[in-house]
């Protein structure tokens, strides 16, 4: 589901991108990354988070991609113009990746599950495209953050089948991906790192 207004004034601006910097810290000392890793990034929003993914881990191609064209659009301009080598465009549907099996050395999303009203179709599309032993690293929020008596009425979310702390580490489990480490607060959401078997 692409974001409100409301929601984009949220994202898109610079205390948005310092906490995924700082957690950029956490991500990298949990999951290094080797300097010719594929990386996809879901839901990347303007690119904000991709260009802390860059800078950080270094990858050799970094895949970034968006249910929503404009979102893509920001982020064409965010990477000077989409001139940068190690970076790809897509607009997409995480719930139906086009990429191969077993291509990538890791997966990143930053809040965008929560988002998505099939999640544990994304999830096992996450799972199919990471290499065995690879990293999926994830930032995600639960219901008691986006759906309170307040949030509900200013951001758009779908309602249904919406995931708390148990069904999100369940499914990820279901999906062969196994948490190595997480920093979580249950009523508010989780930041982690899992591995493919
Ligand atoms: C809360 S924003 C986060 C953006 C960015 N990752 C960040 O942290 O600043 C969620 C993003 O996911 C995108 N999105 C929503 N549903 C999606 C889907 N099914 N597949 C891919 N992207 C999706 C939205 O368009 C939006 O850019």
């Amino acid at each position: 589901m692409k974001l409100n207004r409301m929601e984009r004034l949220v994202v898109n601006n610079p205390l948005r991108a310092m906490a995924q910097q700082l957690e950029a810290l956490y991500f990298k000392s949990k999951a290094p990354l080797a300097s010719d890793a594929q990386v996809l990034e879901i839901g990347c929003g303007r690119g904000a988070g991709a260009q802390i993914i860059r800078n950080k881990f270094q990858p050799n191609a970094l895949h970034l991609m968006d249910l929503d064209i404009q979102m893509i659009q920001q982020a064409y301009h965010f990477f000077q113009n989409g001139k940068s080598k190690t970076v790809s465009l897509h607009v997409g549907d995480a719930a139906y990746l086009a990429f191969q099996k077993d291509c990538m050395d890791a997966v990143f999303e930053y809040g965008i599950l929560h988002h998505v009203p099939d999640w544990q179709r994304a999830v096992s599309e996450i799972a199919r495209v990471i290499k065995p032993g690879g990293w999926f690293i994830f930032e995600e929020l639960y219901p008691g953050l986006y759906q309170n008596v307040v949030t509900r009425r200013l951001l758009d979310h779908p309602v249904h089948n919406r995931f708390h702390s148990p069904d999100f580490k369940a499914e990820l489990h279901k999906s062969s991906l196994f948490i190595k480490d997480f920093k979580e607060h249950r009523e508010i959401g989780i930041l982690g790192v899992a591995r493919k078997a």
